[in-house]
């Protein structure tokens, strides 16, 4: 089930405002290196797959919502990607990659073991020998959910031909490693208000790690931020650099 946030024209056109390139993106342009072919899982609105292609590298992005696409198709630049409306879970392309990306937090998106199992083994069945795949996850130790209250999480965009928009996230429930939360959107100009609520899944370093062994891949890399450092219990992210056999 996708959340309304991706499928809903008028929360999807919000995401960019929302989630503007930032030091990730920076990372994954870096580890990119040289042009290659690249494949993004849950690709979304396409930004950082066009900032890819315009460095070179061959892209291919998958995104099962139609909105995010929509608004990929029509990016700058979006003529130069491959994009393809698909699940994660079932993907088989018939073609290899030499890195597979998964951004943005797009893992804990997968609720269960075998959703998790589904999309690692369809990245791996999609990797070329020696390819990798680079992905993050919010470290479970720093509790991020913690903070996500009205109050610390209220900010206001302004998004081109929407107006300004005021946004909130609101804690519902922890049950075990999956936190569900609610954001509200209220559009000034017309005084709607769309509320979308989410799930995410918070496994930890070690978990992660049994996922991707279950899965085919030897060798893993861990880093705790997005300049390389090691994890450390505060680390906000666990950013992930995955090698295929
Ligand atoms: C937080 S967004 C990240 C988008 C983009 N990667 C980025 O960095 O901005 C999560 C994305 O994962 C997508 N998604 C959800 N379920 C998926 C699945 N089963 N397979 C592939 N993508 C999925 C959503 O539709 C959404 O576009």
């Amino acid at each position: 089930m996708l959340d309304d946030i991706y499928t809903n024209g008028e929360l999807a056109a919000l995401y960019d405002s929302l989630n503007p390139a930032g030091e990730d993106s920076a990372f994954y342009l870096r580890s990119a290196g040289t042009p290659k072919r690249v494949l993004d899982l849950g690709c979304g609105t396409g930004l950082l797959a066009c900032m890819l292609a315009a460095r070179g590298h061959a892209v291919t992005g998958v995104e099962p919502a139609r909105a995010m696409l929509d608004i990929a198709r029509g990016r700058e630049g979006g003529g130069a990607v491959t994009w393809i409306e698909a699940d994660a879970r079932t993907l088989d392309l018939g073609e290899r990659f030499d890195l597979i990306i998964m951004t943005g937090h797009v893992f804990q998106v997968f609720l269960s073991d075998d959703d998790v199992h589904a999309v690692l083994r369809a990245a791996h069945a999609h990797l070329a020998k020696e390819g990798r795949l680079i992905f993050e996850s919010r470290n479970p130790a720093v509790k991020a959910w913690e903070s996500w209250t009205p109050e610390q999480t209220a900010r206001t965009v302004s998004v081109a031909g929407v107006g300004e928009v005021g946004v909130q996230h609101r804690l519902i429930a922890v049950n075990g490693d999956r936190v569900a939360f609610e954001t509200d959107h209220v559009f000034h100009g017309t005084g709607k208000t769309l509320a979308n609520a989410s799930t995410l899944r918070f496994l930890s370093q070690a978990e992660i790690g049994t996922h991707l062994r279950d899965a085919g891949f030897i060798r893993t890399a861990w880093y705790g931020d997005w300049i390389e450092g090691p994890v450390l219990p505060e680390s906000r992210e666990l950013v992930i650099v995955a090698e295929r056999d």
